[in-house]
């Protein structure tokens, strides 16, 4: 399973990258808005700043809902940097832009992903990603992890070559969850990533390990 990191906030970035275990970041215009960038060019350059730090793919979103804006947008944003995935909500002009960018060699993420139909939708279009909303259905008292194994299915028994990338994970149950459903991507928070290490017994261990050597060197 491939590990990106949920945020636009450059130091968690880095120490996720740090960790050595990191594949991409996802980035949502809300996330943007949180680190206070704004303004295309200083939008533009904080996604090339991004690709710098890390090594795998970058989600960059889009903000036009009309398919030649989608288009226009997703270009320069694809342009910036070859790690650069166009982030597309899935919506009618979105999936006709998914399939222009896929004919024209664009990787995309098919965001806002709520329902096995609209996954097979931007599977159809060849979107490279596909982003089910798992936190954001168990807000509302439905299963996001159940999605997850849906599209899966789906797509493992088509063939589609379009990878599950489970978002809206709010923590480490959330990816433990998806890693048995058979997603391809769990996109987090770093402190999910880092909590899955949590643990009393390696607490416990160690303490006991460390004291342990302490009294018979000392
Ligand atoms: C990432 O691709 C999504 O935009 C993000 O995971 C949404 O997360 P949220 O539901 O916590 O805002």
């Amino acid at each position: 399973m491939k590990f990106f990191i949920d945020t636009a906030n450059l130091d968690q970035i880095k120490e996720a990258q740090d960790l050595g275990i990191l594949d991409g970041v996802t980035t949502n215009p809300s996330l943007m808005a949180k680190e206070g960038i704004k303004g295309e060019e200083n939008i533009l350059n904080h996604y090339k700043t991004i690709c710098d730090i890390v090594e795998g793919d970058v989600s960059a979103e889009v903000i036009s809902t009309d398919y030649e804006g989608i288009i226009a947008e997703g270009e320069k944003l694809a342009a910036l940097n070859p790690q650069i995935v166009v982030k597309v909500p899935a919506i009618k002009s979105g999936i006709k832009a998914i399939k222009y960018f896929s004919t024209k060699g664009i990787k995309t993420n098919c965001t806002l992903v709520f329902s096995p139909g609209q996954a097979l939708l931007a599977a159809k279009a060849g979107a490279t990603y596909v982003s089910p909303f798992i936190g954001r259905l168990d807000d509302i008292s439905s299963d996001g992890v159940e999605l997850i194994h849906k599209i899966v299915e789906m797509y493992n028994y088509y063939g589609y070559d379009t990878e599950v990338l489970a978002a809206s994970i709010r923590h480490t149950m959330h990816i433990l969850q998806c890693v048995e459903a058979g997603a391809d991507v769990a996109t987090c928070p770093l402190s999910a990533i880092v909590g899955l290490l949590k643990h009393p017994l390696t607490d416990s261990g160690l303490e006991t390990f460390l004291s342990d050597y302490k009294k018979l060197n000392s």
